[in-house]
């Protein structure tokens, strides 16, 4: 990618598209793969979490059905947000109960940071984008905190999973956008200058 292509707010915003939208797939897995577990091994959060994924499958068709009129192409890595989501609920899952809280807590806050970049950036280059970004992110936090209040304990794993798995999530954002969403943050710091 060459570096005026990276500062054309278009190809942002179509970067901001797709990552989003792999994002929401990588969820709807995450979800998928813990619901596979928590039938066999915690069925009563069963229902909590088939709640959130349906809410992951609407945002995903959302930010797809956003994507032809900005030219913007769902990411062509779609497997490796399907493995990498599907892993990540499967062994959180393996962990028990809290450990899916856990990973809802840092994957939600996770998201919740980039949302809010892509808000600050989208909020004068693209209105439209920006309101269903908005929306998206209430329930994105919504989720965010459903998963705090059901944690019964926050001891060591909770210390030790939020920040790798917080890590793994920017990770896969980065990579994603190739390196967009730290430029993104930084040129919310100078605002002006764009
Ligand atoms: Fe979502
Ligand atoms: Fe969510």
């Amino acid at each position: 990618m060459s570096d005026s292509g990276k500062h054309d707010p278009a190809l942002t915003v179509r970067r901001i598209l797709k990552v989003n939208h792999a994002g929401e797939f990588g969820a709807i897995r995450i979800y998928g793969a813990q619901i596979w577990m928590a039938r066999r091994l915690f069925p009563d959060i069963v229902p909590a979490l088939h709640e959130m994924r349906e809410d992951e499958i609407d945002h995903c068709r959302q930010f797809r059905e956003a994507m032809p009129s900005r030219k913007a192409r769902p990411c062509r890595v779609m497997a490796f947000w399907s493995l990498g989501g599907y892993l990540l609920g499967f062994l959180t899952a393996l962990g028990g109960r809290n450990m899916v809280w856990i990973c809802t807590e840092a994957v939600e806050s996770t998201v919740h940071r980039h949302l809010e970049d892509q808000l600050a950036f989208l909020q004068t280059r693209d209105t439209e984008l920006h309101q269903l970004i908005a929306s998206i992110q209430e329930q994105e936090l919504a989720h965010l905190r459903e998963a705090e209040e059901n944690q019964t304990t926050r001891g060591m794993g909770h210390r030790l999973l939020l920040p790798i798995i917080g890590f793994l999530t920017d990770l896969m954002i980065w990579l994603s956008t190739w390196g967009d969403s730290s430029w993104m943050r930084a040129e919310m710091e100078r605002p002006k200058q764009v």
